[in-house]
């Protein structure tokens, strides 16, 4: 019943792939076979069996497919004697499927499916080894196949007693089928004898064929793979500098069997293991002689049964050694320095020399001893004994070189001599050098060659850093002109000597400043306004400090603008003032300065400039007018006091005669007020020059030397003193201005205005910390509160603040101002 099923179930699904037609009977594929060689011919044929499909044409048309291509019919011979055949010269699909349809009305009708496969007969296998491990005493049998057949491949081990020959003994074999995608089989310690022979052998087979290897003959104690000694003890050989000796132990399993050993070690910084000739004899102690003092190596050994029977084992665990020194051989490159020198000579010198090479020091940690000796035939004074690389020392008197050498625990080095004289007369200089980057972190020099040097010395330093503290130096041997500068930092500005040296002479030194990579600076100096008239601003500002600097600077942009324009200006950078011309008076401007390094540029900030209405030489024309106009209305007044009050007692108006007069008293009591005079010779002087009066006013305490000299603004760092003599001290305009402004309005109206002390709206900054209101000794003429002297006041005390009436003040010793 459920078998009925079964077939009921089965003829349905054909019925459904085959679209209604019983498609099985009527084409069959058939192959000489499934498997081909690839590359090799491949011959098909689909039969189409009419007899069970009496429905199809006569002519019914095949049509063939590999995979999903369907083969074009001219590959293919039509429907003759109710077949149709298919022929491929060359089939080069490893895998395919190959359908055959008929051409119905329906549409293509699938006939039959056939899988093909193609690959190659299986290579012959190689490399067929055994080995015994004496742990396990098991054989192992590995082995390498040719080409991948791309097929099925199976392989079988053999291993079988043999004749004297080595051919095995028919009958009595034993076979071993290693894992799916093994190359190796184990065969276990009843299947063989470890002393005698055997021959092993393996056969490859697939679909295509079946392969041999060829015979091995084993004897499995021949074959046997020792595991590694084990190093007990490994030191150097300290009467002989340059050997080593190590202890070993066999391993247990193969402890009974004569073994011979293999040295190798390697430097611990290096990764390249170099080997030694085994040794031929069953020591398990090693020496091993021709390595490098005071150097740390690795040693590892190998063992193999005598007579190299069998297999090395693998290298055993690592042992350390560090031989022992011997003594420094070589010389040491050096340099010296002066420190500090009389008219005689250096009298404090630091020696320097460069770290012997490894290889010379023979030893990890050489001390080095720098030693003076003022008579050759005795030894030498030791002023140093050290690890490190220099030694500042004083030169006694008389002495005119040091000896330097280098020691270890085996020894020390033959003494050098260095002349100090050797820079009394310097000698020609290289004719040019050029610094330039060469990383971030690098600059390269290249130099012109100097005829006769023998080498040159570089020094190099950050340009900030201070003469005394560390620097660079390295030597570069003869006939080289170029050299790499290390551990540079970028944008830091650095400093670069080079020195030729010649036979017993120094050359002098050629220096240049470089900068490994340049960047903006970090800010822009800060202007400062020096003076200001109707129609100029003079600026200063300090250089930025080198090391925020970040770079050469190229130039200084200052810009100025009102509220229409802006002017610019590209300055040198060595210049640190500046004076805008042609501005308008009474303007208000804005500036700035730019400084620029070839990276680009950094803007500082703004300052605000008002200018004057007048100028100096105007106002004080001015001053000296309304001057003589005050004087005219007191006397005027006075006169007509006196003559009010009574004319019985005097006729004529007494004048006062100023020099005379208590206003004479008046003057100063501090000596902070600068001395001032108003002489009328010096009147015409004051005029075309500076008024030296006014300036002492601008600043509250004036250096009593420096003040026509140095700039006495107070700048971050320190006062800048102009270099040019002859420029007269500036005057605070500003506040000029607003003096100017008070006078003015006091003259047109005949007598001052209440208001007199006008301030002006300018936040522009003073040039010096002046307060907000002048001073009382700005103003003493009017400060006082002496009745009798307030005579000649004009009531209004607000006018205290005319400066001008302060330069009446009659100096008591010398001749007066008159009227
Ligand atoms: C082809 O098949 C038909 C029907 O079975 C048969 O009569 C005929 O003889 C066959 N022809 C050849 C050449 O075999
Ligand atoms: C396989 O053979 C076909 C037809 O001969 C050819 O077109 C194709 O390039 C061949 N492919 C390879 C991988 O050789
Ligand atoms: C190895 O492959 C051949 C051919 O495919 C087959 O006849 C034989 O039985 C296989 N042997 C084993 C051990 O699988
Ligand atoms: C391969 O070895 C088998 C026995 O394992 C043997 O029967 C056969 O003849 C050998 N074939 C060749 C080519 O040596
Ligand atoms: C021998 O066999 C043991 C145990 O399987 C293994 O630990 C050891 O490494 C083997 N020795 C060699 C030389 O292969
Ligand atoms: C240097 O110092 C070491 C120990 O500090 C001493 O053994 C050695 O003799 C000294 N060498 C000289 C030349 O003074
Ligand atoms: C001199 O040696 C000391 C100590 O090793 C070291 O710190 C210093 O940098 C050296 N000076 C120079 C200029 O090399
Ligand atoms: C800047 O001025 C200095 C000194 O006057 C001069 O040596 C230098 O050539 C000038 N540099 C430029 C770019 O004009
Ligand atoms: C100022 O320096 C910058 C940067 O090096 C440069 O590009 C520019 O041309 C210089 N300007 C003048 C006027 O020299
Ligand atoms: C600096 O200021 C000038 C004028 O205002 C402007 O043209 C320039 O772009 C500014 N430069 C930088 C780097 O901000």
């Amino acid at each position: 019943m459920w078998r009925k099923w079964g077939i009921m179930l089965v003829e349905i699904l054909l019925l459904l792939m085959s679209g209604g037609v019983t498609a099985k009977t009527c084409g069959v594929i058939s192959t000489e076979s499934h498997t081909v060689q690839l590359g090799s011919p491949f011959f098909a044929s689909c039969a189409v069996g009419k007899q069970f499909c009496p429905d199809l044409d006569q002519d019914v048309q095949v049509i063939w497919k590999l995979d999903r291509n369907i083969i074009p019919s001219k590959d293919h011979n039509d429907v003759q004697q109710n077949k149709s055949s298919i022929y491929f010269r060359s089939f080069n699909k490893t895998f395919a499927a190959l359908y055959c349809y008929f051409q119905m009305d329906e549409g293509l009708q699938l006939m039959d499916r056939v899988e093909i496969n193609a690959g190659y007969p299986p290579a012959k296998p190689t490399n067929l080894m055994c080995q015994l491990n004496l742990t396990d005493d098991r054989l192992v049998c590995s082995w390498q196949l040719g080409r991948n057949p791309l097929l099925k491949t199976n392989a079988t081990l053999s291993i079988a007693r043999t004749n004297k020959d080595c051919k095995p003994i028919e009958g009595k074999k034993y076979n071993c089928v290693p894992q799916p995608g093994e190359t190796s089989c184990t065969i276990p310690r009843l299947e063989f004898h470890f002393t005698q022979k055997h021959a092993v052998w393996i056969v490859v087979q697939n679909e295509l064929g079946s392969v041999n290897s060829s015979y091995l003959c084993v004897t499995p104690m021949n074959y046997v793979k020792l595991d590694p000694p084990v190093i007990k003890e490994a030191a150097p050989v300290i009467s002989l500098p340059g050997c080593v000796r190590i202890q070993t132990k066999k391993s247990e399993p193969g402890s009974y069997i004569e073994q011979w050993y293999q040295l190798r070690y390697r430097k611990a910084d290096e990764n390249q293991w170099i080997e030694v000739q085994p040794t031929t004899k069953d020591s398990d102690e090693l020496e091993y002689c021709n390595l490098s003092p005071a150097t740390r190596y690795r040693f590892q050994v190998r063992c193999i049964r005598r007579f190299l029977e069998g297999y090395w084992s693998e290298w055993g665990s690592d042992a350390s050694v560090l031989t022992a020194e011997s003594a420094p051989i070589g010389k040491m490159k050096t340099w010296w320095r002066i420190l500090k020198a009389t008219g005689d000579g250096p009298t404090q010198i630091q020696l320097l020399w460069k770290a012997l090479k490894k290889e010379e020091a023979n030893s990890e940690n050489p001390w080095y001893v720098v030693g003076i000796s003022l008579d050759p035939y005795q030894s030498a004074n030791v002023v140093c004994n050290t690890t490190s690389l220099n030694c500042t020392f004083h030169l006694p008197h008389g002495a005119t070189g040091a000896f330097l050498w280098v020691y270890n625990t085996a020894g020390h080095s033959p003494v050098m001599e260095i002349d100090f004289r050797d820079r009394k007369i310097p000698g020609m200089p290289v004719s040019w050098i050029h610094v330039f980057p060469n990383t971030d972190n690098s600059l390269a020099v290249e130099w012109k060659l100097q005829a006769m040097a023998k080498s040159y010395v570089l020094e190099w330093r950050k340009s900030t850093q201070h003469l005394e503290s560390d620097f660079n130096w390295k030597t570069e041997p003869d006939g080289s002109s170029f050299s790499i500068l290390q551990d540079i930092e970028p944008f830091q500005q650095y400093t670069v000597w080079v020195y030729p040296i010649y036979e017993n002479q120094v050359g002098s030194p050629v220096l240049i400043n470089a900068y490994s990579r340049q960047g903006i600076p970090e800010f822009a100096p800060k202007l400062t306004l020096i003076r200001v008239t109707k129609s100029s601003a003079q600026l200063s500002w300090e250089p930025i400090p080198l090391e925020r600097r970040h770079g050469f600077i190229t130039n200084y942009t200052i810009f100025w603008a009102d509220n229409d324009r802006t002017f610019s200006a590209t300055l040198n950078s060595s210049l640190t003032r500046f004076e805008i011309r042609n501005l308008q008076p009474l303007g208000m401007y804005t500036v700035l300065i730019s400084c620029a390094t070839a990276e680009g540029s950094v803007n500082g900030s703004v300052l605000m400039i008002y200018t004057t209405l007048l100028d100096e030489i105007e106002i004080h024309v001015l001053i000296m007018v309304l001057c003589v106009a005050s004087v005219m209305i007191v006397t005027g007044s006075l006169f007509l006091c006196l003559a009010k009050q009574g004319v019985k007692k005097k006729f004529w108006p007494v004048v006062p005669d100023p020099a005379n007069s208590s206003m004479g008293k008046w003057s100063p009591v501090s000596h902070e007020v600068p001395k001032m005079s108003l002489n009328i010779r010096e009147i015409n002087q004051m005029i075309t020059s500076d008024l030296t009066i006014l300036e002492g006013w601008a600043v509250k305490k004036p250096p009593a030397t420096d003040v026509t000299k140095c700039n006495p603004v107070s700048f971050e760092h320190k006062p800048e003193c102009s270099k040019d003599n002859t420029e007269g001290p500036y005057i605070n305009v500003a506040d000029t201005v607003q003096y100017a402004k008070v006078i003015t309005g006091g003259y047109l109206g005949q007598s001052p205005t209440s208001t007199s002390h006008l301030r002006s709206n300018s936040t522009q900054p003073l040039l010096s910390d002046i307060s907000p209101s002048p001073q009382t000794y700005e103003n003493m003429w009017f400060h006082s509160n002496n009745q009798e002297d307030s005579i000649f006041l004009i009531k209004d005390k607000n006018l205290s603040n005319f400066p001008l009436l302060q330069a009446l003040k009659i100096q008591e010793d010398r001749e007066v101002f008159s009227f």
